[in-house]
């Protein structure tokens, strides 16, 4: 599947539209249509019901090292500075940027590569801010005009090696920007913090600026005492949160990918130290059969241990959980869910401070005085057992998704193409979204095969009765051939329909979206039918 064919079907039929779309869009932003809002909302419920509602803490889950509790939190979005200062982002939560002079564009400096040639006597660096073979294919076209070749003298040109990040290159005044016909117009990379700045009150001075929430984990570990205090979770338990973040992402694209407004779903999942490298695996596992169950297939989702290099500077060990999006190159993978260690770095930063490693050591940054740079809450984070009467800061394990993220992967992995009867029973192509039940937006749709002779007033009683226990849709609108592609390219599991036979004997046909069989049901059992073939 292309994804351009993918985005064309998200905007037909409702599920994502591009943000202020009427005013020309707003890069990075984006809204649900009638039909994503349904899909997402399928996405956070299943991932709360499974992580937290329907959890059974009295029993220990295959895999989990024992039983364990789990609880949620909503929390706001602005929250006080001195949070970020001490969680890190006010310093660390930056890319870096090039900004090219002659386009006016601004790349990430990490996602900018591209291929040394040398061609007339001149050795250049050609640049290209997408990556694998169309990054290629573009150098290539780029170096072609840039040396004024025709198709013919190709050979002219002598590449030097593959692909290489810009951050390989130390002199940019022979490179050759993304969208540039100049060479040296890149800028020196420079820092930018991804936090979305905004003012808290009227006076509007800089001790009134706030931040946007960067991630929704930070609320969960400042609200970790009062969570302890006002229930009675003992350790090992998990807070779940589902929220929305910002980032001010410098190039957000991909669709929904890399946006600078979406959701995360994430857990802090609290344990003792001493048994943390067990519940890691456990979560790490755990996340992954999640999306499984819910339909990715084996073949496009990997979970990838980061390497020593890649861990953030508090991680003890992080895996991310990874997609074959259909618009990375093939063999690339993107990721949807990253699963961290963190140790005890959050708590203890909102305890004393803002930590720094030294000689393998978490120790408070201090500032040229001595004293520690941004001042923790002062307050106790520390846990007490209470059987064993010992006090410690409990680990926590974090698996960290997001919404937005996961909902795509949905829907490509849903995306088919086929052939099935048309309205006159001749095969043609059909296009159709294969989700799960539990995700799909529709659950069954309800037809009359005409529009007379009582059956849209059956069709109608079946909708109604439906209606209070599942998401269901009502159509009698053209002929029933296009209802079923229109059902189809939503995603709509069954169809129901009304016909001739059903006036005299009471029986409906159910269709299936997948195998397309069709069978007969009496009318008054639609519901239990539907409920045992969802599974709900
Ligand atoms: N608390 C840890 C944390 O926020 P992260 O890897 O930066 O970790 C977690 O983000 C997840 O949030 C990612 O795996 C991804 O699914 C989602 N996410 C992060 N940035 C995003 C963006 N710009 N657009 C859409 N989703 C994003």
């Amino acid at each position: 599947m292309e994804m351009e064919q993918l985005v064309a079907l998200c905007k037909r039929r409702g599920f994502l539209f591009q943000s202020s779309e009427v005013y020309g869009g707003l890069q990075g932003f984006w809204d649900y249509g009638p039909m994503g809002v349904e899909l997402k909302r399928n996405v956070r419920e299943a991932w709360w019901r499974d992580m937290v509602t329907s959890h059974n803490e009295l029993d220990v889950p295959p895999g989990a090292p024992s039983a364990f509790e789990m609880t949620g939190l909503d929390c706001a979005i602005i929250m006080h500075p001195q949070v970020w200062k001490c969680s890190g982002h006010y310093d660390l939560f930056h890319d870096y940027m090039v900004d090219c002079r002659e386009s006016k564009r601004r790349y990430r400096y990490d996602q900018v590569c591209g291929r040394w040639v040398t061609c007339k006597s001149h050795r250049i660096f050609v640049a290209s801010e997408v990556g694998g073979k169309e990054a290629e294919e573009l150098t290539q076209h780029k170096a072609m005009k840039f040396f004024d070749l025709r198709a013919k003298d190709a050979a002219a040109l002598d590449w030097d090696g593959p692909l290489v990040s810009l951050s390989t290159v130390r002199d940019f005044s022979q490179t050759l920007g993304p969208d540039a016909k100049t060479l040296g117009t890149l800028t020196e990379p420079r820092e930018f913090n991804l936090m979305f700045k905004t003012i808290a009150g009227a006076l509007g001075g800089e001790e009134d600026t706030v931040f946007l929430r960067p991630e929704t984990a930070q609320g969960i570990f400042v609200n970790f005492k009062n969570v302890c205090d006002s229930t009675r979770v003992k350790i090992p338990f998990g807070i779940a949160q589902i929220g929305k973040s910002f980032r001010n992402e410098i190039t957000p694209r991909n669709f929904t990918f890399r946006s600078r407004e979406f959701e995360q779903m994430e857990i802090e999942f609290f344990c003792r130290p001493e048994t943390s490298p067990q519940w890691y695996q456990y979560w790490r596992g755990r996340r992954y059969q999640w999306y499984l169950d819910l339909g990715l297939s084996r073949e496009r989702l990997r979970l990838r241990d980061h390497e020593k290099e890649e861990l953030s500077h508090y991680s003890c060990g992080t895996a991310d959980i990874e997609y074959a999006f259909p618009f990375l190159a093939s063999g690339e993978f993107g990721e949807l869910e990253g699963v961290a260690h963190r140790g005890d770095f959050d708590l203890r930063s909102h305890m004393e401070g803002k930590l720094v490693r030294q000689d393998g050591q978490l120790v408070v940054e201090l500032d040229g005085e001595g004293k520690p740079r941004y001042r923790g809450s002062g307050k106790d984070l520390s846990y007490l057992d209470e059987v064993t009467k010992e006090r410690f800061i409990p680990h926590v394990i974090e698996p960290s998704a997001g919404a937005d993220r996961a909902t795509l992967a949905f829907l490509c992995e849903a995306y088919c193409e086929d052939e099935a009867p048309d309205e006159h029973g001749k095969p043609t192509r059909r296009v159709v979204l294969k989700f799960h039940p539990r995700l799909a937006p529709i659950k069954a749709a309800v037809f009359p095969l005409v529009k007379k002779d009582g059956m849209p007033e059956v069709a109608r009683e079946i909708y109604a009765a439906l209606k209070p226990h599942l998401t269901v849709f009502y159509d009698e609108k053209s002929a029933v051939g296009r209802r079923y592609r229109r059902q189809d390219e939503i995603g709509t599991p069954f169809c129901i329909t009304v016909d001739g036979q059903t006036l005299q004997d009471g029986t409906v046909t159910v269709r299936d979206r997948d195998t397309l069989r069709q069978w007969r049901i009496p009318k008054g059992e639609c519901l239990a039918e539907l409920r045992s073939r969802l599974a709900m």
